[in-house]
């Protein structure tokens, strides 16, 4: 297969083009290197997936229409990820607009171009958990409404599977949004609590724990994650799913953040300092997947509890990361 990924020097689109590439199909990577955390770990995801002779990358931006359309018509992929988005919740208070160019221009581009592609592709994009807001029916499956976006990034991605349903009804190209719930592992995301607890935790720094600690996440291990996206891209060019679909992607399993912290503290040795805080803004309670909409359609079947998932993160932060940028 050849497979278009967008994202590519990200967490989750390095993860997925590796272990693409590792099975032996061609990647086309696009990135544009945003600085929106160090810019070392994107290069250094990059210089991985350099190695392999199949993976070929463009440093470019969704915002380049002309660009995205030459890729399709030079390669004519199989299938297009897009994983490229600003993310991040708190960023959008002061940078709102990266939002609307990256996550809703971008895929508007994204979306023209596959409608326009030489031969009919799928289109897989991320969504988020965060567009089910507060609600707090659990767990959240995708008959649910979400329309109470709590964050102009929640919005952004709820307008994703809007703009995507209006493609595949006017068009009738194939659009699957896969909602992902926080993710985590190895090379993963500088501003999440994970990589941020462990770094502070490790300099002997308090951590701020928001709403005193009661909160639940459904962590999901990254190489669960991308055992289902690769479910996806092979069931959608088999055609055994199509049109316009959404589907949770967690892990079934929602955790209380303080038992996070709790295997941190065994995996590094170190007894957290936790500066207690309120809720934050545009942030939320609880999240928990149904995950049996996925499951159903290519079976999907995360494997990776918290308690194996966080060591390996541990381990590649200290073993890897920590010497790598020194
Ligand atoms: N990691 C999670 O827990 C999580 C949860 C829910 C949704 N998501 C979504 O999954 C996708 C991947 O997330 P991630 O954790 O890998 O994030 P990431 O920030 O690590 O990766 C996104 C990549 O996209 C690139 N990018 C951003 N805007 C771009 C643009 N306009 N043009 C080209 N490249 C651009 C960035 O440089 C970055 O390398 C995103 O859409 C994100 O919103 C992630």
């Amino acid at each position: 297969m050849k497979i278009f990924v967008t994202g590519t020097s990200g967490f989750i689109g390095f993860h997925l083009a590796r272990r693409l590439l590792e099975e032996g199909h061609q990647v086309i990577g696009l990135d544009n290197f945003n600085p929106y955390y160090d810019t070392r770990l994107k290069e250094a995801r990059h210089a991985v997936l350099a190695k392999f002779q199949s993976f070929l990358s463009y440093r470019g931006d969704l915002c380049d229409r002309p660009l995205l359309d030459r890729i399709l018509v030079d390669h004519a992929p199989d299938a297009l990820v897009n994983l490229a988005a600003q993310a991040g919740v708190r960023y959008s208070f002061e940078h709102p607009e990266e939002y609307i160019r990256s996550n809703v221009t971008g895929f508007l581009n994204i979306l023209e171009v596959v409608r326009r592609a030489p031969t009919k592709i799928p289109l897989i994009y991320a969504s988020s958990s965060s567009v089910y807001g507060a609600n707090t029916q659990f767990p959240f499956s995708e008959d649910q409404p979400t329309e109470t976006p709590l964050s102009l990034y929640a919005a952004s991605k709820k307008s994703n599977e809007l703009i995507a349903h209006s493609y595949a009804n006017l068009y009738g190209i194939t659009t699957i949004g896969l909602r992902f719930f926080s993710v985590y592992g190895p090379w993963g995301r500088p501003d999440m609590a994970l990589w941020l607890f462990t770094e502070k935790m490790l300099r002997g720094e308090p951590i701020q724990v928001f709403n005193n600690g009661n909160m639940w996440r459904d962590f999901t291990y990254i190489d669960d994650i991308v055992a289902g996206i690769v479910g996806v891209i092979d069931a959608t060019i088999a055609g055994s799913i199509a049109g316009c679909q959404i589907y949770n992607i967690g892990n079934d399993q929602s955790e209380k953040l303080m038992d996070l912290i709790g295997i941190l503290e065994r995996e590094l040795g170190v007894k957290a300092k936790m500066e207690l805080m309120p809720m934050q803004d545009g942030d939320v309670l609880k999240t928990h997947a149904d995950i049996s909409r996925l499951q159903k359609a290519v079976g999907y079947a995360p494997t990776t509890p918290i308690s194996e998932g966080i060591p390996k993160f541990v381990k590649w932060y200290r073993d890897e990361w920590l010497p790598a940028i020194k």
